[in-house]
């Protein structure tokens, strides 16, 4: 069975998985009332395709800008969203802006573990904190029961890259330290809002997204962003409380912690 979410905000959705994921949730996943399509320079050139998407659903569409990386954006934009919301609240946040860069245990700077746990950590916690007061609202006004991304959630993009389990076999591979150390504690501040939310029935949830020819994902990896979505996609429309605090893959499958 699916259920589909009525409100939702993406961040990062100007490139890659997150506009897939708005051009797909406006081409498949219908009727939707309102997507916020968040992004860090609306005007710029990297925002060119959503803003191009935006123009043509300009009902449902609201870009939006954010820093993910910066709390008083976030908190603006949070003003925002909610001068724009009924009192329906808002159902499904999606915290996917996350940034990556290459660096060892030996040479990772200060720097690039403070930057990397800025927008990969501090944003998705601040994005939660900010936009609370909406999900609590959407979880009151469905009247529906138990746990779903029609009724309240939260759904963060993380990567088997946080697993410490699989990491002794697929370091060499891929070192990205700080963005290895900042998906695990992405992954331990999703367990935490799992539990402390459960009792409002907000979902709290983790999808990876498999290893997609993203800018991120680089040429070389093994799926395609729309292939990704559409599993993502699928699996959002079928979560219920079963999946809160959960790590899966873009297939349904649990990745090791
Ligand atoms: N691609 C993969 O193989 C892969 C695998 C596992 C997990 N993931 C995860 O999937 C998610 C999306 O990745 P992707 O492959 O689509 O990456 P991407 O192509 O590099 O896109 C990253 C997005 O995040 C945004 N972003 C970065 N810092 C931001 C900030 N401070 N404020 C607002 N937006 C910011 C970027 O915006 P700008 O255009 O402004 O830079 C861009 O929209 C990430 O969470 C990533 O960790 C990806």
């Amino acid at each position: 069975m699916t259920s589909k979410p009525m409100s939702v905000l993406i961040t990062g959705a100007n490139r890659g998985l997150g506009l897939e994921m708005v051009r797909q949730m406006l081409e498949t996943q219908g009727p939707l009332s309102l997507l916020f399509a968040c992004c860090r320079d609306p005007e710029g050139p990297k925002a060119e395709a959503l803003q191009a998407l935006a123009k043509t659903h300009k009902n449902t569409i609201k870009v939006i800008h954010m820093d993910t990386a910066d709390r008083s954006s976030i908190k603006r934009s949070a003003q925002q969203v909610g001068s724009l919301l009924g009192e329906k609240g808002l159902n499904l946040i999606i915290n996917n802006a996350a940034i990556l860069t290459h660096s060892t245990v030996a040479n990772s700077t200060p720097e690039d573990m403070a930057s990397a746990f800025n927008t990969n950590v501090i944003g998705p916690m601040s994005v939660i904190q900010e936009f609370l007061p909406f999900l609590r609202a959407a979880a009151k006004d469905s009247g529906m029961p138990g746990m779903s991304c029609r009724k309240a959630a939260v759904v963060s993009i993380s990567s088997t890259l946080g697993s410490i389990q699989v990491t002794p076999q697929r370091y060499d591979g891929f070192m990205a330290v700080p963005y290895r150390v900042s998906k695990a504690a992405l992954n331990m501040l999703n367990a935490c809002a799992a539990a402390e939310l459960q009792k409002e029935e907000i979902l709290c949830t983790l999808l990876h997204p498999g290893w997609v020819r993203t800018d991120m994902g680089g040429a070389n990896a093994s799926i395609d962003a729309q292939e990704s979505v559409q599993g993502m996609l699928q699996l959002i429309n079928s979560m219920t409380e079963k999946h809160n605090g959960a790590l899966l893959d873009y297939k349904g499958q649990s990745i090791p912690w």
